[in-house]
């Protein structure tokens, strides 16, 4: 009796302490600016909509953290339905990322942050005016004074949001690490292991493109999706004009990937099933491709238990937990 009677008091004073916990949790900003981070500022900018220009679109309207920080659309819309003219990519692991962007058009995040804000189908706002309004709010003002001792400006509002992207990197949780660092011989399937196999395989050549800790080597490369007729997307060609680049896309990392379906530049393929599909027999898909690379020309004509395996493999590569995952699930 006594001992319960001890044991609900400290249920009292434990819901109490909770309590106060959840008031600090809402503290105001003042609180908030004191411990505020430059990632979390970052953070905060990358979900705030005030940075487009009728204020309904975020970072993070396309960036979904339910999907790796990718959309699970073709094409994302932007302010006034404007429509994104290639796929979202995931923005985790672009930490060590040399250029940004599908043509490889920015060389570093903070030189990438404009091209969002000012692009006419995504947030379509001028980089100037995007700053303005920050340094007119009240809450950024204290934030950036306190973190960058100095107004908001052009430079540290991109280093803010450069900061918070480099924070998303995968953190060893996916099936493949487990395995690969022997913290779970059996995060694997048999089906996994197989896949990973042929993923390496000199017969495959995923990895002579795909490899490295994020699975890409940061190269522009023509898998055949150019075809001067249905598929228009010159790819790196826009910015270096040089005709060995047409139709050459950058790379992409592969952590994450079965949760960024659909998939390539233009999302033309919704499934990693689809995506194994197309490598199988290129042809089945584009018949005249323009410029394709050398390893892709030979049809890899996989069996349909390859298939499989590659498939389970490209699974194994999801981190078991997402920063932010439980933002922004829509
Ligand atoms: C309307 C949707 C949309 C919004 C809003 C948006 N993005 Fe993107 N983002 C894209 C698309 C589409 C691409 C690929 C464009 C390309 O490669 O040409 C992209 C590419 C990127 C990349 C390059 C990734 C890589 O693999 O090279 C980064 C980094 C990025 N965005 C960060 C941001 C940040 C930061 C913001 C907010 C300031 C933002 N994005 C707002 C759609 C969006
Ligand atoms: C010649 C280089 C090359 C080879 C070989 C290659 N890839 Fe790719 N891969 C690319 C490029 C480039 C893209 C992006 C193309 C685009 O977006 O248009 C890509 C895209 C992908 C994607 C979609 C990623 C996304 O986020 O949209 C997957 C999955 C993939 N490759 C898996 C594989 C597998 C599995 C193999 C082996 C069977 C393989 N790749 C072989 C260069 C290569």
């Amino acid at each position: 009796m006594l001992h319960s009677m001890r044991f609900g008091l400290t249920l009292l004073f434990v819901s109490f302490f909770l309590l106060s916990l959840t008031t600090l949790d809402t503290n105001d900003m003042l609180d908030a600016s004191q411990t505020m981070t430059e990632v979390e500022l970052g953070q905060k900018l990358f979900f705030d909509p005030i940075l487009s220009l009728d204020s309904t679109i975020a970072c993070a309207s396309c960036h979904k953290p339910a999907f790796a920080f990718a959309d699970s659309v073709a094409f994302s819309h932007g302010v006034n339905d404007g429509l994104a003219t290639r796929n979202t990519p995931s923005i985790m692991n672009m930490y060590s990322r040399p250029y940004f962007f599908y043509d490889g058009r920015a060389a570093t995040l903070e030189e990438q942050v404009i091209v969002p804000i000012e692009n006419p189908v995504e947030m379509n706002l001028s980089y100037e005016v995007a700053v303005q309004r920050i340094q007119e709010n009240e809450e950024y003002h204290l934030l950036f004074q306190k973190i960058y001792e100095t107004q908001p400006d052009s430079n540290n509002i991109a280093y803010a949001l450069a900061a918070f992207q480099n924070s998303l990197e995968s953190n060893g949780s996916a099936p493949l690490d487990q395995w690969m660092n022997e913290i779970d011989l059996t995060a694997l399937t048999a089906s996994q292991i197989r896949g990973r196999e042929i993923f390496i395989s000199d017969e495959s050549k995923c990895f002579e493109c795909h490899f490295g800790p994020d699975f890409t080597g940061d190269e522009f490369k023509n898998i055949g999706l150019y075809d001067g007729i249905n598929l228009l997307d010159k790819g790196r060609f826009e910015i270096t004009r040089d005709s060995a680049d047409l139709g050459k896309f950058k790379v992409p990392g592969l952590r994450n990937v079965g949760l960024t379906a659909p998939y390539m530049h233009n999302g033309m393929f919704k499934t990693l099933e689809e995506v194994i599909d197309f490598y199988s027999d290129p042809y089945d898909f584009v018949k005249d491709p323009i410029n394709l690379d050398p390893l892709m020309v030979e049809p890899l004509n996989f069996t349909e238990q390859e298939k499989e395996d590659l498939v389970n493999f490209l699974h194994a590569l999801s981190d078991g937990d997402i920063p932010f995952r439980e933002v922004g699930d829509e």
